[in-house]
């Protein structure tokens, strides 16, 4: 399965390479697909180190329900807004409850602000992925 992967981003990375480099045009058109690659974008990398870090991944996964919600479903119900940031991060720090079913969230109180803040932009970030 990984080696697919593989295959498949090595691909992607030469077709890009070669129409990039004989169509200098093209560079405008590709220039959206590079700003919606999230390996690039830093809030993504910090928080996805730190949510790694964290206990996080064993109640949730990006894609699927676990014991809590899938990131991505955060990420659908959630605009990737300041306030929702600031909202989500208190959540993560005092734990939450009562909006994705019964179980509650356990608080996280040794975290920093920031930690956490960077932590929901990562998840944020998810929208659509
Ligand atoms: C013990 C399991 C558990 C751990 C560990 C955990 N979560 Fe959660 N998380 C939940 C549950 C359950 C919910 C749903 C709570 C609810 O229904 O309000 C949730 C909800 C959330 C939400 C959405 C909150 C809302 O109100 O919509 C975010 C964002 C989130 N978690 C981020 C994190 C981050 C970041 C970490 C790691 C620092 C983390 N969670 C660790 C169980 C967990």
């Amino acid at each position: 399965m990984k080696k697919y992967y593989v295959a498949i981003a090595l691909f992607a990375f030469i077709g890009a390479c070669s129409s990039n480099s004989t169509e200098n045009k093209d560079a405008k058109a590709t220039a959206p697909a590079a700003a919606n690659d999230l390996s690039a974008n830093p809030d993504y990398q910090k928080g996805l180190e730190l949510v790694a870090k964290s206990d996080c991944l064993t109640c949730h996964k990006v894609s699927e329900k676990l014991t809590g919600p899938a990131y991505r479903d955060v990420a659908a119900k959630y605009a990737n807004t300041d306030e929702n940031v600031t909202l989500l991060a208190g959540k993560v720090l005092k734990g939450g409850s009562g909006v994705w079913g019964a179980i509650p969230m356990t608080p996280h109180a040794a975290l920093s602000e920031a930690d956490a803040k960077q932590m929901v932009k990562y998840i944020l970030l998810l929208r659509n992925k």
